[in-house]
């Protein structure tokens, strides 16, 4: 179990490293994460200057209302452990947590894990303070997916990366979140999904959904979104402007649902209560309410505190 801070990442905006551009671009956002990538956006000859510009943006600061997250590139790679070395080294006091892509198992966690304390003792920096993101990607992360979450107490999320996932399991599909033809029993992400979210509920951590390519397609992003909104996940990668307030709208409670859960809270509160009569279940309108509406309802008061909502009335 984490004892990290939850923070709200509806919507968790990719900017590749190696393009200031995007980077001066992304600070205006009303995203809830930022994350500078060093990895599948940036080309092979630009990683070792999209280091140092990502340095220097999160150094320059204006992110500071988002998780500041940066991407480096995978184990199997040679860079991974300058990316990480460089950046921390370079600005760990201005990132949230690091982003692990393809990991395969929890050794590769551990291995980030030691690492970011190693570093953080050398330059004097909070250690254990910033975070892990793991990505999931290939049928191996899959498989280990339970012991990958549970592989440090950094971790703060398990990250779905369906692009890789699909050309890793040989999915027939080349549009990355859609249903491949030919299969049309039901949904072909259910299966991943599920073994995402369960192992990332198993040790607290949140459950994020992977990007949408099609970025013109607001609907189709809104669509796939919503079917892991629906199951329990947190949020989803956004890669344009056009797709962030779907995000934040669709990872958010609804406006009643966030009234509703809080109005559970203070009743079962009040009912539990000397003054209330010490009950363990009651009538609130024409719903039973008892702990388990409590638990359900502390979820989607969570979320909505998190996102910074307000209740709409007081009673
Ligand atoms: C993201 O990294 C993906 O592969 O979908
Ligand atoms: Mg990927």
């Amino acid at each position: 179990m984490t004892n990290r801070q939850v923070r709200s990442r509806r919507s968790c905006l990719a900017v590749p490293g190696s393009n200031p551009r995007f980077l001066e671009k992304a600070r205006g956002l009303p995203v809830d994460q930022v994350f500078l990538d060093l990895e599948d956006s940036v080309a092979p000859i630009a990683k070792e200057q999209a280091r140092s510009n990502i340095v220097t943006a999160l150094n320059e600061g204006g992110w500071e209302d988002k998780v500041r997250v940066v991407r480096v590139n995978d184990l199997t790679t040679s860079w991974t452990y300058r990316d990480v070395v460089e950046v921390v080294e370079g600005a760990g006091e201005n990132l949230d947590c690091v982003m692990l892509p393809k990991a395969q198992d929890a050794a590769q966690v551990q291995w980030l894990d030691l690492t970011l304390t190693q570093i953080e003792k050398a330059v004097g920096l909070e250690v254990g303070r910033i975070g892990i993101e793991a990505q999931i990607e290939n049928a191996k992360g899959l498989v280990n997916v339970d012991s990958i979450a549970g592989a440090s107490p950094r971790l703060e999320t398990i990250v779905f990366g369906p692009a890789d996932f699909m050309a890793s399991i040989n999915m027939k599909s080349l549009v990355v979140g859609e249903q491949p033809p030919g299969y049309d029993v039901g949904d072909a992400y259910h299966y991943i999904l599920m073994r995402i979210l369960m192992a990332a509920r198993m040790f607290d951590l949140q459950a994020i959904d992977g990007p949408y390519l099609q970025i013109r397609d607001v609907e189709g992003f809104r669509r796939v979104a919503g079917r892991s909104a629906a199951l329990g996940f947190d949020g989803k990668w956004v890669l344009h402007p056009g797709q962030v307030d779907a995000a934040n709208e669709i990872y958010s409670p609804r406006q009643e649902d966030y009234d509703h859960a809080e109005r559970i809270l203070d009743a079962y509160e009040h009912v539990t209560s000397e003054a209330g009569g010490a009950k363990g279940s009651a009538m609130l309108g024409d719903e039973m309410i008892d702990e388990a509406s409590r638990k359900m309802a502390l979820v989607v008061a969570g979320k909505g505190r998190a996102a910074g909502m307000q209740r709409t009335e007081t009673s």
